[in-house]
């Protein structure tokens, strides 16, 4: 079971006696990203202060230490996912990683072939395919969501083909916030061929995250939605697929040798895909948020989630004035539109009274189409949020319709 008031307290966000300015902080945005603890920010701290030189080059002490904590972070990383450190490449975040997979992958790609997606994949996972398609004459399908918006096994399996060569989907997604059977998902992919990618950055802070188990060949996902520091993350790749995949920055320490008649051979896997100077304060921070989370453990966190979860809906569907678009789901993601009432002007009155939100089409922007709708607002859970914080979501959201109040009170 989650302690919340204990582990708030290894957050300085809630340092100031649980306030945001004059408001009650009520912050219930953690799919844009998440508060960090102190661990991980006084991990990310020790490289600049203990450790700071560069890696990978230094032939003294103090980059040998560097080196290590940068190594060391990589195996965290790598155990948390249940990995191999060399398939495991440092990234500045989710979008990183998936225009390496888009952009390394285009050898693969001819007219003809199909690249197959979700109505709701986040821009991060589109825009990198779809200009990966217009460069290759390759196009994009979409896999039919049922009508409460999941993607199924059987929806794949009718949409894929002998031209399928990428399928790309977000294991959890982030506006109607569905679960992928992603093991059965990449099985029917590697049935025709394909290569299948899975988007993590919703998943992973959430949910135990194995790719021996899924089977996937590439993985990305965000140190920064997890607990961990801003501008790190990760892309795994099965050792093999790496090995193919072209990289898509040059430069220092992704090279073996190289001359002056424009001859070079590339460094091994995982570096080959890290040019240039690395976050290594990035990477130790996200180590360190790699332990938070284990041993805050997995099940605790679903079971928090769900119990969040199952408190707002009700709430919400008590208040009768709101339509939730994802209230059969059980992970931490709410959304919902207040009725008659627009998506930003709702999200803008919760936040006047310290309910921090998003609203907006939340960068999947394919999924209003869907949904009938061109806005929603979105609350998202994570370890320290607490009742209070789902009260605060209800009880604002049931007078929604007062919006105007904001601006001219
Ligand atoms: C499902 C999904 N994919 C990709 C991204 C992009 O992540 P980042 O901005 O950390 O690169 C997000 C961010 O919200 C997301 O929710």
């Amino acid at each position: 079971m989650i302690d919340t008031e204990q582990i708030r307290k290894d957050f300085p966000m809630y340092g100031r006696g649980g306030m945001y300015g004059k408001r009650p902080l009520h912050y219930l945005d953690n799919a844009a990203t998440t508060f960090k603890p102190r661990q991980v920010i006084e991990e990310s701290d020790r490289y600049y202060t203990e450790i700071c030189a560069n890696t990978k080059r230094g032939d003294y002490a103090l980059a040998h230490d560097a080196d290590v904590a940068y190594d060391e972070s990589r195996e965290t990383v790598a155990r948390f996912i249940n990995a191999d450190p060399e398939e495991t490449v440092f990234t500045s975040g989710d979008t990183m990683g998936l225009n390496f997979v888009a952009y390394g992958l285009m050898p693969r790609l001819h007219k003809g072939d199909e690249i197959v997606l979700s109505q709701e994949e986040h821009a991060s996972n589109v825009l990198p395919w779809f200009r990966v398609a217009r460069l290759t004459g390759a196009s994009v399908r979409y896999v039919p969501l049922t009508e409460d918006g999941r993607i199924t096994p059987e929806n794949l399996r009718e949409t894929v083909n002998e031209n399928t060569k990428v399928v790309s989907l977000a294991s959890l997604g982030n506006v109607l916030g569905q679960p992928l059977p992603v093991r059965e998902l990449a099985h029917i992919a590697h049935s025709v061929g394909a290569v299948y990618v899975d988007d993590g950055a919703q998943s992973v802070p959430h949910s135990k995250t194995d790719v021996r188990e899924t089977g996937v060949d590439f993985l990305c996902f965000s140190g920064h939605k997890m607990l961990g520091p801003t501008g790190i993350g990760v892309m795994y790749g099965k050792k093999e697929m790496l090995e193919e995949l072209d990289p898509l920055f040059y430069g220092g320490e992704m090279n073996a040798r190289f001359d002056s008649s424009c001859g070079m051979s590339l460094s091994d896997v995982p570096d080959r895909f890290e040019a240039g100077t690395q976050n290594m304060a990035g990477a130790m921070g996200l180590a360190e948020a790699c332990r938070y989370l284990t041993s805050v453990g997995f099940g605790n966190i679903r079971d928090h989630e769900r119990k969040l979860k199952r408190a707002a809906v009700d709430g919400m569907l008590a208040n009768g004035n709101a339509t939730v678009y994802n209230a059969g789901t059980d992970t931490g993601i709410l959304t919902f539109n207040v009725n008659g009432v627009f998506a930003q002007d709702a999200a803008t009155y919760l936040g006047d009274r310290g309910v921090f939100v998003r609203s907006g089409t939340h960068c999947a922007k394919i999924l209003p189409e869907f949904l009938k709708t061109q806005a929603t607002v979105r609350a998202s859970m994570y370890i320290y949020n607490d009742e209070d914080d789902v009260k605060a979501l209800v009880e604002a959201s049931g007078h929604a319709e007062d919006f105007l109040d904001v601006f001219f009170n």
